[in-house]
């Protein structure tokens, strides 16, 4: 078998790439990537030397994309555009890479004829739910984030795909994911490095929005099953079944890395910022036999320890554009009630 795993330089996707080669020793793993901010060739160190893996540095909205996926059995695709807050600064390379990059390589997948596409989409696609009820496969779409609105696109696009063309494809829509190699513009990894280095942690608004939190891996346990086991049209919902307040995911890091509650900085909220998410599951536990493994204290322990073993990695991820971003997002940002 051979897999293209596009977006595979990113958190995720890294993650994906080293799982699928461990778990199945046969297998010839090619990655295609930009390399934009958030895509690190450091992020697949461990795999670089393995003769089944092979790197391609290409924007999928090209359409030499043709050449890649030619002679791929299986294809995943993880780019994209991810972060909502630079959706909101600008939103073109969203709809380039998220609508217009997951078009181009689903027809190139469809004219070469591979075995099953997966799209990796979001349940933020489904909007935001108040205090009661969860996301489930049938709720309808309401993206309220220039990010999650061209996730959304890109999975009608597929779906279209699927109804006109009888293309193979699967679409899988998971909650927030956490873990080792996020970029620390993401909220756990960012209260996590603030935190170790003694810095502001900031919560926009209330800090009472709620997420659903998945460890990585249990998210890519959950993209193999699905690749291999799943039916094609189909949609999964993949969730940690956590949902917890952005707050106290904070509380939490704070307690354990030793710093105090005064490190908290309430600040203005995000635009549209969605309410809270949380993610119905139970078609991949009932037709796919999965469930999460991880517990979330642990996660957030064993992502804390990898934060801090890995302050190379970061010190690069961190320089240049990180720092401009930061700066430009958080420094002047107007900060409102304090803790
Ligand atoms: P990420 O930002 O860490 O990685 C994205 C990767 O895609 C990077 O390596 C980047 O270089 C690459 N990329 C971006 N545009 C590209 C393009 N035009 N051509 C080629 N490569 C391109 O994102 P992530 O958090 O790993 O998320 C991966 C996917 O999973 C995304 O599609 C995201 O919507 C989805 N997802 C993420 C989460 C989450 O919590 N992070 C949850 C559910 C779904
Ligand atoms: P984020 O990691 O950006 O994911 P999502 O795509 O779900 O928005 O943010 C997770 C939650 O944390 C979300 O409610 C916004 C909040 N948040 C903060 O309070 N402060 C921050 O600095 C960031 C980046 C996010």
């Amino acid at each position: 078998m051979r897999m293209l795993i596009a977006g595979g330089a990113g958190f995720i996707g890294s993650n994906f790439v080293r799982y699928m080669l461990e778990q199945h020793p046969g297998y010839d793993v090619v990655v295609v990537d930009k390399l934009t901010y958030a895509g690190n060739l450091k992020n697949l160190d461990i795999v670089l030397a393995d003769q089944r893996f092979s790197f391609v540095r290409l924007d999928i909205c090209d359409p030499a994309i043709a050449d890649v996926v030619r002679g791929c059995d299986l294809v995943v695709n993880f780019a994209a555009e991810s972060h909502v807050d630079r959706s909101i600064e600008d939103a073109l390379g969203f709809v380039r890479s998220n609508i217009e990059g997951c078009w181009r390589l689903l027809d190139a997948c469809r004219r070469t004829g591979v075995q099953r596409y997966l799209q990796v989409s979001t349940d933020e696609v489904y909007g935001s739910l108040t205090a009661s009820g969860r996301f489930r496969e049938d709720t309808p779409l309401s993206p309220n984030s220039p990010y999650s609105a061209t996730k959304a696109a890109a999975d009608l696009m597929v779906q279209a795909y699927v109804k006109t063309y009888g293309f193979p494809a699967i679409v899988t829509r998971c909650s927030n994911n956490y873990g080792p190699f996020q970029f620390p513009e993401k909220f756990v990894p960012l209260m996590i490095v603030q935190a170790v280095a003694g810095d502001f942690l900031p919560i926009y608004g209330d800090g009472q929005n709620v997420r659903d939190w998945i460890h990585v891996a249990d998210h890519c346990r959950a993209l193999d099953l699905v690749l291999h086991k799943g039916r094609d049209g189909e949609i999964y919902n993949v969730g940690g079944e956590c949902e917890m307040k952005n707050l106290d995911v904070a509380w939490r890091i704070l307690d354990l890395t030793g710093r105090p509650l005064s490190l908290l900085r309430m600040v203005k909220d995000r635009p549209g910022h969605d309410r809270r998410y949380a993610v119905d599951c139970s078609k991949i536990k009932e037709q796919l036999n999965w469930e999460p493994h991880w517990d979330f204290d642990h996660g957030l322990v064993e992502t804390i320890r990898w934060y801090r073993d890995n302050g190379a990695w970061l010190d690069q991820v961190r320089s240049g554009e990180y720092r401009e971003y930061f700066d430009r997002h958080y420094i002047h940002r107007e900060t409102t009630l304090t803790h």
